[in-house]
């Protein structure tokens, strides 16, 4: 397949996946390779190669926007004549790694956990967006999407709780909305969203799998695939949006 724009089965030519150590990043890599995607791009804090034969691993670190400014050089110095068609942003905490769970009560807030959750779940995906929005192509579709969460939009929040991962959600969807406008000036091809990819197998929801009722766990390549699908049926007209792995719009 060639690398250059989406083909008629709306498989992207040139894709950028930050986060592809992570369960539904990685995913996301097998599932473009499987595809036939020309180039893959897959980026994470190790840098660690992923398989498969048109896949470029980079290394990046959401805190560290010097590292995603290099991430962007490189998909420009690689391929100075091709823009990257699908950007997706697959990374995301809701445990932090010296163990700080999602807060259940306003008593649990500590604001140094609360700016760790927003820096790595909204300001990084802002940096990259920073980053990789001017590289999208002007005169064709284009697409750049973060992982998201049904749990960021206020008006479907009926339980309470997991204050900072809520709210950097909701700020993300936020700024994604904010990008959907500002690209749109210029892009007119360009779809910006937001994913809820379901309650996915993944180390960032084993702590919380225990009370799932049956069936509501899906596998990440699953996931992938159902990402993938929502993100083929969306036009310009829906960019901005948050959107659920089976296609529907989750209202902010
Ligand atoms: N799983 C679910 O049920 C679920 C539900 C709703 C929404 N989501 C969202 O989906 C996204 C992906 O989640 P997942 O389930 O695939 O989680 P995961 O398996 O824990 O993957 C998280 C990814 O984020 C990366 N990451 C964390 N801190 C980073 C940093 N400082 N710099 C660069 N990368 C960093 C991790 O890299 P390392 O490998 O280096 O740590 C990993 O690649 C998240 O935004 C999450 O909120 C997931």
């Amino acid at each position: 397949m060639s690398n250059v724009g989406y083909d008629k089965a709306g498989k992207p030519g040139c894709a950028v996946i930050f986060g592809a150590s992570g369960g539904i990043g990685a995913a996301l890599c097998e599932s473009l390779a499987a595809d036939g995607t020309g180039t893959i791009f897959a980026g994470s804090r190790n840098g660690d190669a992923v398989a498969g034969d048109t896949t470029i691993p980079f290394r990046f670190d959401l805190r560290d926007e010097d590292s995603i400014a290099a991430a962007a050089t490189l998909v420009k110095e690689h391929q100075p004549d091709l823009a990257p068609d699908l950007v997706v942003v697959a990374t995301g905490v809701l445990t932090l790694s010296n163990g700080t769970g999602p807060e259940r009560s306003y008593r649990a807030l500590d604001g140094a956990s609360m700016a760790e959750v927003l820096h790595l779940n909204t300001i990084g995906p802002a940096m990259i967006a920073k980053h990789f929005l001017p590289l999208l192509p002007r005169d064709r579709r284009a697409i750049f999407a973060a992982l998201s969460a049904r749990v960021g939009s206020i008006s479907d929040n009926g339980l309470g709780g997991w204050h900072s991962y809520r709210a950097s959600k909701a700020a993300l969807n936020m700024l994604i909305k904010n990008f959907g406008i500002e690209l749109g000036r210029t892009h007119k091809q360009a779809v910006v969203a937001a994913l809820h990819p379901g309650t996915v197998d993944s180390d960032l929801s084993k702590p919380f799998q225990s009370n799932l009722p049956d069936g509501q766990l899906t596998k990440p390549v699953a996931a992938a695939r159902n990402l993938l699908r929502t993100l083929n049926g969306l036009t310009p007209s829906d960019s901005g949006g948050l959107f659920a792995f089976d296609g529907s719009r989750i209202e902010p």
